[in-house]
């Protein structure tokens, strides 16, 4: 069973309040909360992406390019919640076909914009998952050491 950090206040056997979006970023686990229209925009991504939220929480969501769609590291597969999700664009299409290990649920961490409360998990593929769970690529975490 993979470790799984809750933030103390979320109650995971109830669904979220109405006005509040909840996520989870596995395989960590990492769930957080936040009441929706509230959360500031860390400028990576688009507003109230994946990765903006990831930003904003510190959690790490790989996104080479900064958030601009123009590489496949911020790849997340989307478990729950896609009915609430942005439709992908033809500039996201175009560079998933680059992706790798594409899947029906697949988005760009960077580009699928949640559009309202509710409930959301995202997936980090395994290729994207060598990080320590503290927000610093492994690599850079030995190199200080
Ligand atoms: Fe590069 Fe999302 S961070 S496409």
């Amino acid at each position: 069973m993979s470790e799984q950090t809750v933030h103390p206040a979320i109650d995971l056997s109830h669904p979220p309040a109405p006005n509040m979006v909840r996520v989870t970023f596995l395989p960590e686990g990492h769930t957080i909360e936040f009441e929706y229209g509230t959360m500031p925009y860390e400028h990576h991504g688009k507003p109230m992406s994946f990765l903006d939220v990831a930003e904003n929480f510190n959690i790490f969501l790989d996104h080479a390019c900064g958030g601009s769609c123009a590489c496949t590291t911020c790849h997340v597969w989307v478990k729950k919640g896609a009915e609430g999700i942005s439709e992908p664009e033809d500039d996201e299409l175009d560079r998933m076909e680059t992706a790798a290990d594409v899947q029906l649920n697949s988005r760009l961490g960077c580009q699928a914009v949640i559009t309202g409360p509710g409930t959301y998990v995202v997936e980090i593929p395994s290729w994207n998952r060598n990080y320590v769970s503290e927000g610093k690529p492994l690599a850079l975490a030995e190199s200080k050491s």
